[in-house]
């Protein structure tokens, strides 16, 4: 079956990005930074741009094509776009260094909060006429010493078999494809959904531009997101892949982790099973 779609644009996407970034920024609060650490943060950003400029004798040409790209980032609401594919994941290596228990990777800026909450043995919101192939999602949430974490929360989001996000691609309805999965007494869960197809990154606007101005591609291989969040625990950010999918090898946004693909097998019905553990360590 054929359907015609209003495509998303790189602009209604980078809108409601940035939307929900500046709502969850004002929920999680923003870092006190002292002048000194500016100080060095600033200089030290400006001193590797300026060492690019010499060591590259970067031209009076060049620096104003960057100058009408910057401006068209910030026009087109393509910042959060832009950062959480090609800079997010040098914050969450740094991060991932005082973290133990399950890997983390970039969020992205597709999460949403405030979905429905689903019990442990949940079906994902979706259309009736949903594409795709059944994947039946399960595991166990525990904490450092194995022991089950009863009612932590799986926050989950994905793109649909077109690569196209809830809440970021107009012609999807609200909340598809995302939910809050609650774990049983023993720590279990088993998600039904669909798999997702590789998420491109939308190339009608000025960050699509630059990856073509560079010859590079702009894909994202098949993924799964999730927060897996408990009391008195740290929250996990993650996402997961498939193994032998398309883009794992060169993902754009430098997100991907070995211990973060899944290998699902297909059942005698055509779904797809996989079984992933989380751990979470205290807060
Ligand atoms: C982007 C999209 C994603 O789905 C993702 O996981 C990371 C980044 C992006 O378009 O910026
Ligand atoms: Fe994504």
């Amino acid at each position: 079956m054929t359907t015609t779609q209003p495509s998303p644009t790189a602009a209604g996407s980078g809108a409601n990005a940035s939307e929900a970034f500046r709502a969850s920024s004002e929920r999680r609060g923003s870092a006190a930074t002292s002048t000194e650490r500016a100080d060095r943060l600033i200089r030290r950003t400006l001193e590797a741009i300026h060492q690019v400029i010499r060591e590259e004798e970067v031209t009076y040409p060049e620096f104003q094509a960057v100058k009408r790209w910057l401006m068209d980032v910030g026009e087109g609401g393509e910042w959060p776009l832009f950062l959480d594919v090609f800079i997010e994941h040098e914050v969450e290596k740094v991060a991932a260094k005082t973290q133990h228990g399950s890997s983390g990777t970039i969020e992205g800026p597709y999460y949403l909060p405030g979905q429905q909450r689903l019990g442990s043995l949940a079906t994902l919101p979706m259309r009736p006429d949903e594409k795709g192939e059944t994947l039946v999602f399960s595991g166990r949430v525990r904490d450092l010493d194995g022991r089950p974490l009863a009612g932590a929360e799986i926050d989950f989001w994905q793109a649909d078999a077109d690569g196209y996000y809830s809440g970021f691609a107009p012609h999807l309805p609200d909340g598809n494809l995302r939910g809050v999965i609650v774990t049983d007494d023993e720590g279990r869960f088993a998600i039904t959904t669909i798999k997702p197809a590789p998420y491109r990154i939308p190339t009608d606007g000025p960050t699509g531009a630059m990856i073509a101005a560079a010859g590079w591609h702009p894909w994202r291989p098949a993924h799964l997101h999730l927060m897996v969040r408990a009391g008195g625990h740290r929250r996990i950010t993650t996402q997961l892949y498939f193994a032998g999918g398309e883009w794992l090898d060169s993902d754009v946004a430098s997100a991907t982790k070995d211990e973060l693909v899944l290998d699902p097998r297909q059942q005698s019905d055509g779904s797809w099973r996989t079984v992933y553990d989380f751990v979470l360590e205290p807060a």
